[in-house]
């Protein structure tokens, strides 16, 4: 006999005579005659419920069952004389796989994100991380789907790597070394020339570089996977390790990556709105009230699209005291971002043309030879969610903005290479996963949307 999970079990055209189900007890309790366990497998949200008869040969193990316990039932799938489900199944045997005892730490009782992080090994087995772990992958493949149809090529660029793409010093260095003891130079500086790679090498910031690269020779790529970043920073949105998908098309400018950002962000919601719907009405209901209608919302109308130097006045105008001044020249703060797409335009915003001096090397320089044709997508609860740019395909003006960002241009001669030879105009972005995951969960914190989430002083699994 084939298992069947949950899920299929509960959405049957039928009853069935016999059926077979694994899964671990979330709860029981006994009545005169059978015994009444909720067995919950992960494949769905629903428990299905189990009529274990007081006749069953072990029904003593049973009567022992605890929370958290693992089992194995075999019975009639028939309908439930309980309401809100369908089907239940009348056990002819239960066999138990293995207990769990009063020490499980998910009990019935509600938990907090901060307790549950500190069983991140645990928590997928709650309704709420099992929710939000379903949802991940359903995104991942909606991710993936989205490219696919349009034509994108999947290319895997490497984890480890020479470069500083964002060039804003955020890296994790790669090492063999012993850094109690690391080979020194003569003028006593560690000499990477002795480590594996012979050279100084890192955890990727990003793909693009070498996305480019592939958007030069197969027209329209994208990248999916994890990228690394040594900030310090410890806040509700920013992680160390964390995964970015990142478009890159060839012969497309500015206008064509903010489309296609926005035709993204959308099929996303889309796509989670309909597959996700039984895991999206529990974040409705526990964690975030404002959440369908706020996706719905934001499917009916177009992006707001605003320049960095409106962004700034209207900001300014505003007359709202910001934490960080708002000053042009400087980043927007999350606080800034937040308070566009919440207060003044109420919708998903998309920023573009930020002064040459904040953003890197790789960008587009506009004719005012002040700004770039960088853009960023800012979403309401979050702020930026998406970062790109239109690339800078002249050879001269590239090398030129890399000296100006301290980056020598010999360090980056295949990049180079690509400007050399049959150079186009391109342009991408990276979405950041587990934000966009944030936006559609409602789901505020981001260690509570990565299995195992690495942040400054955590690495406990
Ligand atoms: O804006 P960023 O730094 O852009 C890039 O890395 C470009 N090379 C992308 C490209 O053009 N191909 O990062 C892109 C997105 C951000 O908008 C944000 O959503 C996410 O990645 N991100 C983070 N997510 C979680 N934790 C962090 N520390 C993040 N840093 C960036
Ligand atoms: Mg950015």
């Amino acid at each position: 006999l084939k298992p069947t999970t949950v899920k299929d079990a509960l959405h049957s055209e039928s009853a069935q005579d016999t059926i077979l189900v694994h899964g671990w007890v979330r709860t029981r309790r006994d009545a005169k005659t059978f015994s009444f366990l909720e067995l919950n497998d992960g494949s769905c949200l629903k428990n299905l419920q189990v009529i274990a008869p007081a006749t069953l040969a072990n029904y003593t193990d049973v009567q022992h069952l605890t929370t958290g316990a693992s089992v194995t039932v075999r019975g009639k799938l028939v309908p439930s004389q309980g309401q809100g489900q369908k089907w239940e199944v009348t056990a002819e045997d239960v066999t138990v796989i293995g207990t769990a005892d009063a020490t499980y730490p998910l009990q019935k009782k509600g938990h907090t994100p901060e307790f549950l992080r500190e069983i991140a090994h645990l928590r997928p087995r709650s309704n709420l991380f099992g929710a939000v772990f379903r949802t991940r992958s359903r995104l991942a493949f909606a991710i993936h789907r989205f490219f696919q149809e349009r034509g994108f090529v999947y290319v895997h660029t490497p984890i480890i790597t020479g470069s500083d793409c964002e060039g804003a010093g955020e890296l994790f260095r790669v090492t063999t070394h012993d850094l109690a003891n690391p080979p020194k130079r003569e003028d006593g500086l560690i000499d990477d020339a002795k480590d594996f790679f012979a050279r100084r090498t890192y955890l990727t910031v990003s793909g693009q570089l070498e996305a480019e690269a592939f958007a030069c020779a197969l027209g329209k790529v994208y990248t999916f996977g994890p990228t690394f970043r040594a900030e310090n920073s410890n806040t509700s949105r920013h992680a160390n390790e964390f995964w970015m998908i990142e478009p890159e098309v060839a012969f497309c400018d500015l206008q064509g990556n903010m489309d296609l950002a926005e035709e993204f962000v959308k099929a996303l919601i889309r796509e989670v709105r309909t597959n996700c719907a039984e895991d999206l009405e529990l974040f409705a209901k526990f964690v975030d009230k404002e959440l369908l209608a706020r996706l719905d919302f934001v499917l009916e109308r177009p992006f707001q699209r605003v320049s960095y130097t409106e962004a700034i006045e209207l900001l300014k105008k505003s007359g709202k005291q910001f934490e960080y001044p708002v000053e042009y020249g400087t980043n927007l703060q999350s606080e800034h971002e937040r308070y566009l797409t919440e207060v003044v335009f109420k919708c998903p915003t998309t920023v573009y043309n930020y002064p040459k001096e904040i953003k890197p090397f790789y960008m587009r320089l506009n004719d005012d030879d002040k700004t770039v044709t960088a853009m960023d997508v800012l979403v309401p609860g979050i702020g930026e969610i998406v970062g790109g740019s239109q690339r800078e395909e002249r050879l001269d003006v590239l090398e030129a903005n890399m000296r100006r960002h301290g980056v020598d241009p010999k360090d980056y001669g295949w990049y180079l290479d690509l400007r050399r030879y049959g150079t186009v105009p391109h342009a991408g972005f990276g979405l950041g996963f587990e934000r966009m995951l944030m936006f559609v969960t409602g789901v505020p914190n981001i260690r509570d949307v990565i299995p195992f989430a690495r942040t400054p002083g955590n690495a406990a699994f």
